[in-house]
C-alpha cells in the first residue's frame, strides 16, 4: 500500500480552527492557567476535530479505485516540480471522500448525463462523478465527464487512476488552459447538466462568463464552486490573492438575482448555482 509522505495540512475553516484550538492549548497550559477555562477550550477542540472524522464516517464509502487515486496523489512527490511557472500543485488539492460523494449525489439527484469540471488536478472528483453517470443517456447518448486540467504531472497521476477503474474510461481529459478549452466546447457546442469548477480561484469570474456567454449550460444546469469558504479567509482575516479572489466572486454571485444559489460549508464550502430562468 503506498503511504502518504508527508502528512496533508488543514484546508479547511473547521480543520484550521482545530489546529490553532491545539496550538493554542499548548500554550495556555504551559502557561498554567485555570482548569475550567481548559476546560471550555477543551470541549471546542473536540468539537472542532470530531466534525470531519465524524461526517466522513456517515456518507457513503469511497470505490476502492477512488481510495486507490487519494493513495496514489499523496504518495506523488508534487513540491519538486513545482517550479516551471505552472500551478503550485499539493496533494491538499484533492476533493476526496466527502465532496467525491456530495458530487456524485448530485449526478444522480439530478440525472445529469454530461458533466464538466474545470480543475481536474488528479481527477477525484471527476472519477467520483463518473462512478455515478449511467452507461448512457435515455436518449443513448454516452455520458461522459469533460475534465479541463493544465497541468500534465496532474493529469499523467489521473490517468493511472482512471485506467483501475471501468468509469475512468467515461472521463474525457481536455489538457490546456480552462479558458481555451472552454472556448473550444463551446464552439462544438457542447452543453452540461453539471459543472463543478474547482481550478485558479482567479478564474472562476471569468469560467462563470465563459459558461453562460458560450451556452454551455443545458436547461437546468446545477453549477457546483469549490472553495468558496477559502479557509475562512474571505471573513476572517486579511485574504491571500486568493481570498480576495474568492470573497469577491462570492459577492459577485450574490448581486446577481439571476442565480439561484446556496453555499454549503462542506469541506471547504462549494456553491451550488442554477440559473433561475432555466
Ligand atoms: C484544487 S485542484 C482541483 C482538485 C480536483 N477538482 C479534485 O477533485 O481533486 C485545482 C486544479 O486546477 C488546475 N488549474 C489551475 N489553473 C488552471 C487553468 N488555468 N486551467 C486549467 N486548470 C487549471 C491546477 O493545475 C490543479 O490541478
Amino acid at each position: 500500500m503506498i503511504e502518504a509522505a508527508v502528512a496533508p495540512r488543514p484546508v479547511t475553516p473547521v480543520g484550521i480552527v482545530a489546529e490553532r484550538l491545539g496550538r493554542a492549548e499548548e500554550r495556555l497550559v504551559a502557561a498554567g492557567v485555570a482548569d475550567d477555562l481548559l476546560v471550555e477550550l477543551r470541549h471546542a477542540m473536540r468539537v472542532a476535530e470530531g466534525l470531519e472524522p465524524y461526517v466522513e464516517a456517515h456518507t457513503s464509502p469511497e470505490s476502492e479505485a477512488l481510495a486507490g487515486l487519494a493513495r496514489l496523489t499523496a504518495a506523488t512527490d508534487w513540491a519538486s516540480g513545482n517550479t516551471d511557472g505552472g500551478p503550485a500543485l499539493e496533494q491538499e488539492m484533492l476533493s476526496g471522500h466527502v465532496e467525491g460523494a456530495f458530487l456524485a449525489f448530485l449526478v444522480r439527484a439530478t440525472g445529469a448525463r454530461r458533466v464538466l469540471e474545470v480543475g481536474m488536478f488528479t481527477g477525484y472528483a471527476a472519477l467520483a462523478m463518473a462512478e455515478a453517470l449511467p452507461a448512457s443517456g435515455a436518449a443513448g447518448e454516452d455520458c461522459e465527464v469533460v475534465a479541463l486540467e493544465l497541468d500534465p504531472r496532474a493529469v499523467e497521476v489521473a490517468r493511472e487512476g482512471f485506467a483501475a477503474s471501468p468509469a475512468g474510461a467515461r472521463v474525457r481529459i481536455e489538457e490546456g488552459p480552462a479558458a481555451e478549452s472552454l472556448a473550444r466546447l463551446a464552439a462544438a457546442g457542447e452543453r452540461f447538466d453539471l459543472v463543478f469548477v474547482d481550478a485558479d480561484k482567479g478564474g472562476y469570474a471569468g469560467y462563470l462568463d465563459q459558461l453562460l456567454a458560450g451556452d454551455l449550460l443545458a436547461r437546468g444546469a446545477v453549477v457546483a464552486i469549490d472553495n468558496t469558504l477559502l479557509q475562512g479567509e474571505p471573513w476572517a482575516e486579511s485574504p491571500s490573492a486568493n481570498g480576495s479572489a474568492i470573497a469577491a466572486f462570492n459577492d459577485r454571485v450574490a448581486a446577481d438575482p439571476g442565480w439561484e444559489r446556496v453555499l454549503v460549508p462542506l469541506r471547504d464550502g462549494v456553491t451550488l448555482l442554477r440559473r433561475r430562468d432555466t
